[in-house]
């Protein structure tokens, strides 16, 4: 991936256009997978302590056949440790083999719970201690970022949510952009859904560049300067998920994309998951 196919965190670190999510993916296999991404240009490898899989992470990362600067490693603290941080972390670390973590998020806000300004403060102090280059969120609300900000005075360089051509969530989107807080996608490809993935529409933009609709909903994102974290465990699709730098969609191919929203979830409600 070139210079070209990274952004610019607010805190002036630079992260991947693109990255590999490895949620339900294991073992061998998951370190086949994370081989043949990086072979293919992938450089960020998006994990989470729930995935049960940073060992394997860690792992391949090792195996890798370039240096830990050039990779860049995402990793997320779990709902039952916004109390724990420190330890959740360095557990983390552990798993992983790494000196440091390029981005950690605080997963989910559960707000019931209460608890994640006080997280919050702790991955302040984490970033300062030099182990994580860059802090932010996932699946947090505009309401709950501006919590942060306001009792620390901190906004998170990023944040990840689920977004894919069904499920936009503009208005937080655009926020985010206006305010520098890079989005991150998780499940770009609506995890996989038939009606996404076979839309006619999408898939006539597809013939007419001659790629995959994959690969026309991962260029979609990028060019909204979102960075989408398809995973597979197949190396024809863990290729074409990162060959999009080479084609452009028009005003009107964009216009289409943006049209498809309908607010589909297909995972977790930030609202009331605990
Ligand atoms: P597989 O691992 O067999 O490739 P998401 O990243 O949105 O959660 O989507 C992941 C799902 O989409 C997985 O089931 C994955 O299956 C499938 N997938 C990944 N890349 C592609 C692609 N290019 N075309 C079709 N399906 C894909």
């Amino acid at each position: 991936m070139s210079d070209l196919n990274k952004l610019t965190l607010i805190d002036g670190n630079e992260i991947p256009a693109v990255g590999f999510g490895v949620w339900q993916s294991k073992g061998d296999a998951l370190i086949t997978a994370i081989q043949c991404a990086i072979e293919s240009g992938y450089r960020l490898i998006d994990t989470a302590a729930i995935y049960g899989n940073e060992a394997e992470v860690g792992d391949a990362i090792k195996m890798a056949g370039i240096s830990r600067e050039n990779l860049f490693v995402t990793t997320k603290l779990w709902n039952d440790r916004h109390d724990d941080v420190e330890n959740a972390f360095n557990e983390s670390l552990e798993r992983l083999k790494c000196d440091y973590v390029d981005l950690y998020l605080i997963h989910w806000p559960v707000s019931g719970q209460g608890k994640f300004v006080d997280a919050w403060n702790s991955l302040i102090k984490l970033r300062d201690s030099g182990r994580v280059k860059s802090i932010g969120v996932s699946n947090f609300s505009l309401k709950q970022i501006h919590q942060l900000e306001s009792a620390t005075g901190v906004i998170p360089a990023v944040n990840q949510l689920q977004i894919h051509p069904f499920n936009q969530q503009r208005e937080l989107v655009d926020w985010q952009r206006s305010k520098g807080i890079i989005t991150q996608a998780w499940s770009p490809l609506g995890h996989g859904n038939e009606n996404l993935l076979s839309d006619p529409g999408i898939e006539a933009i597809a013939k007419k560049h001659l790629k995959k609709p994959a690969q026309i909903i991962l260029r979609w994102l990028y060019e909204n300067k979102i960075v989408p974290l398809p995973k597979s465990g197949n190396p024809t699709r863990i290729k074409e998920n990162i060959d999009i730098f080479n084609f452009r969609l028009s005003p009107q191919e964009r216009l289409f994309m943006d049209e498809l929203d309908r607010g589909f979830n297909v995972g977790n409600d930030p609202e009331s998951f605990n």
